[in-house]
């Protein structure tokens, strides 16, 4: 029984190796005990805090560490939740009704001391993950309220510490850059205002105080959403630490009636003593188990034709490209944007979702039926919520996008968006998107979205087009989840311009992310490093493409692309026969350690900093007989620029590479370094792999038996 409740108004929810445990204090608040360490017994775990007076200027609501807060009082801390009722109080006084335990959850009910309004706290509680899931519902049974801000989770770390945080920001063609920054008093907040995801930011966080890489304590989240969400991340001048996640409440409004229901985003939360690289794994293991709807199957090596052809695509430019990526032993042919109706450029047919006659005369079909014939399955591109102007989407119902009748429509990339948190464009992308699939052999979907919002009106939603952040996302999860549901084995990516969204809750409805425009492998580095932060490899596309190709060599973009779901994306018109021999070689690698890439635990031996060349990183398949190491030597400064072009070996050799996730009794061989040693050896002692400048290196690790075979 992971949780445990003491005297009706103490809950402890326990996973395998961790605890989080609230209670009401003696004032009546349901409070933060303890998230940390399992501890023997439940009555081990610190009693639920009460406050201490400080002065006439701060209540004692604000300096306890609530579960989730409502302002009222002397209280001035970030809440979770906002809301304005019918007769204009903005005053929320929540208070513990009881809480009940099903299963694996905690259901903690609040309720407003004056208005029918309740709060059902949800806690669930994933043991083997050691991941704490929680969400909010808020029910209200009395006159229509308005919600101004409904958080997901608020979670607290131990008082009095000094912490600092860690999140994901970019942009365009440089997502996923991984900072860590410490906190100070006051509110730092990380958020999107662009109606999904965004690259600018991702809703994952972690906190530490001196963790590293393998050790020390490490608090993190994340948050199951695509559109607006907001993160906040609070230090008291009293020295509380608590970070709120949820849908974000710039520009929101959600008008909840009488008898109505609202359910936030899940939000998971976890710890772990073992630093960074667990944090991850944990988050790793839980999307591909509980998350991904194909769960740990693999993916396919693909072929996407963007970089190569653009929008000029027809049978014979495809088919070309077809025939030579079937040679390499690539798996699934994706042709990308410029098929359909009227698209030359990316000034028209964004909507028109059938095949361009002029393209593609007698259909899809013979193309499907070509890449077939070799062997491969046939993936295509769309970017379902989007319009050109200049379409015949647009010009049968102008008013379906996303727009305030009085001002001018921002268009970008030439396009609007469409408004997907109406039921009748959510329904004609449905009916027109599964007559796509029902008519056609495809496997594979990358579902684009190449803008984010601007004038973000809703006209025929009158007083409540405020709600238009959630309920465009619920339209999305709609439309994709009822394609999904009708055509099961059809695998989606999610792209957006890249990496525009990668979250939680796009993995439900997506296998894999497009993680960025910029495949640079040395960018790569960097960017990938960001997103396993979050997310695992196996929902890492990456391409192999021309990009600094004559300064980046081929084994060093694969060996880059390889550490995801391989994809190639270079023009092989434009490849001799001796690089596409080397990329079948690679590809068939690839598929050799596939299943310890996509399905096995990372390990970040070096992680890309200004201070090293190196990057090293390690996959080990769940049954610790086999790893994978991935080995490579940027350009660093001084000595490393000097060198640059010699590719000679610097003489100052890299640190050990301490291995880790081995057996440490069971012995194990590494390509090219002599003889089985146990992998307590291999993670103590190490390993020496010497590398010239810009150079890759893959090395295998097997267990063996004793006989050393
Ligand atoms: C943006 C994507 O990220 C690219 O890979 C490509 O699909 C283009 N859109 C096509 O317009």
């Amino acid at each position: 029984m992971p949780i445990h409740t003491l005297d009706n108004n103490y809950w402890v929810l326990e996973t395998d190796h961790t605890a989080y445990a609230l209670g009401v204090n003696t004032a009546g608040a349901l409070v933060h005990a303890y998230w940390g360490e399992r501890l023997p017994v439940p009555t081990d775990y610190p009693a639920a805090p009460d406050a201490i007076f400080h002065a006439s200027f701060t209540g004692a609501g604000h300096m306890w560490p609530e579960e989730y807060v409502g302002l009222t009082g002397l209280k001035y801390v970030e809440p979770a939740l906002s809301v304005s009722f019918a007769d204009g109080v903005r005053d929320l006084v929540l208070q513990v009704v009881g809480g009940a335990v099903a299963g694996d959850t905690l259901v903690v009910t609040l309720r407003d001391a004056h208005y029918p309004l309740r709060v059902e706290l949800h806690y669930r509680a994933h043991a083997a993950h050691d991941l704490i899931e929680r969400w909010a519902v808020v029910h209200n049974d009395g006159a229509p309220i308005t919600l101004e801000r409904v958080f997901s989770a608020q979670w607290q770390v131990p008082i009095g510490r000094s912490y600092r945080l860690s999140y994901l920001s970019g942009r365009w063609i440089d997502e996923f850059q991984l900072h860590r920054q410490p906190l100070s008093p006051g509110v730092f907040v990380r958020e999107s205002r662009r109606i999904t995801t965004s690259h600018h930011a991702s809703p994952w966080f972690a906190l530490d105080d001196h963790a590293g890489e393998t050790h020390g304590e490490v608090w993190f989240g994340a948050l199951a959403w695509s559109g607006n969400w907001k993160l906040a991340a609070e230090v008291t001048d009293f020295g509380r630490t608590r970070v709120s996640l949820g849908l974000n409440d710039w520009d929101f409004a959600w008008r909840l009636g009488a008898g109505e229901r609202f359910t936030t985003p899940a939000c998971l939360g976890g710890y772990t003593q073992d630093g960074f690289g667990a944090a991850s794994r944990r988050l790793h293991a839980f999307v591909r188990d509980n998350v991904l709807p194909h769960g740990r199957s693999p993916h396919k090596v693909l072929y996407n034709s963007w970089e190569a052809t653009t929008f000029s695509v027809d049978v014979e430019s495809q088919s070309k490209l077809a025939e030579l990526a079937a040679e390499m032993g690539v798996e699934l042919f994706v042709m990308d944007d410029g098929w359909f109706q009227g698209r030359n450029s990316d000034d028209a047919g964004l909507g028109d979702w059938w095949p361009d006659p002029k393209k593609f005369p007698d259909g899809l079909t013979p193309l499907i039926a070509r890449v077939n014939a070799l062997g491969m399955d046939f993936g295509l591109w769309l970017e379902p919520e989007m319009v050109n102007p200049n379409s015949d989407l647009y010009r049968a119902h102008p008013d379906w996008v996303i727009h305030f009748p009085t001002r001018a429509r921002t268009e970008s990339r030439n396009q609007l968006i469409l408004n997907l948190a109406r039921a009748d464009v959510q329904n004609y992308l449905i009916t027109t998107i599964d007559k796509l699939l029902s008519d056609h052999n495809i496997t594979f979907i990358k579902w684009d979205m190449n803008r984010n919002v601007s004038e973000p009106g809703w006209p025929a939603a009158g007083d409540r087009q405020r709600e238009i952040w959630v309920r465009y996302v619920e339209g999305l999860y709609r439309v994709w989840g009822t394609l999904r549901e009708r055509h099961p084995n059809v695998v989606w990516q999610s792209c957006s311009g890249g990496g525009g969204r990668a979250d939680l809750g796009i993995l439900r409805l997506a296998d894999q992310v497009w993680v960025s425009d910029n495949t640079d492998a040395l960018s790569r580095l960097n960017i990938q490093h960001g997103y396993s932060q979050m997310l695992p490899a196996d929902t890492m596309e990456a391409w192999v493409t021309d990009i600094n190709a004559g300064r980046i060599s081929l084994d060093f973009r694969f060996h880059v692309a390889m550490q995801g779901v391989l994809g190639v994306g270079g023009n092989l018109l434009h490849w001799s026969p001796a690089e596409r021999a080397k990329a079948a070689r690679f590809v068939a690698q690839y598929k050799e350690i596939r299943p310890i890439v996509q399905n096995g635990e990372l390990y970040r031996l070096i992680e890309p900093s200004d201070s090293s060349p190196y990057v090293v990183t390690q996959y080990v398949n769940i049954a610790r007989s086999e790893a994978v190491i991935f080995a490579f030597r940027r350009i660093g400064g001084g000595a490393d620029a000097m060198l640059d072009g010699y590719h000679a070996i610097d003489p100052s050799q890299p640190a050990a590479l301490k291995l880790q996730g081995l057996d440490p009794d069971a012995r194990y061989k590494i390509t090219g370094q002599g003889a089985a040693r146990s992998g307590l050896a291999w993670m103590r002692a190490g390993l020496t792999v010497a590398l010239g400048h810009q150079e890759s290196k893959i090395l295998r690790v097997r267990r063996v038996d004793d006989s050393g075979s």
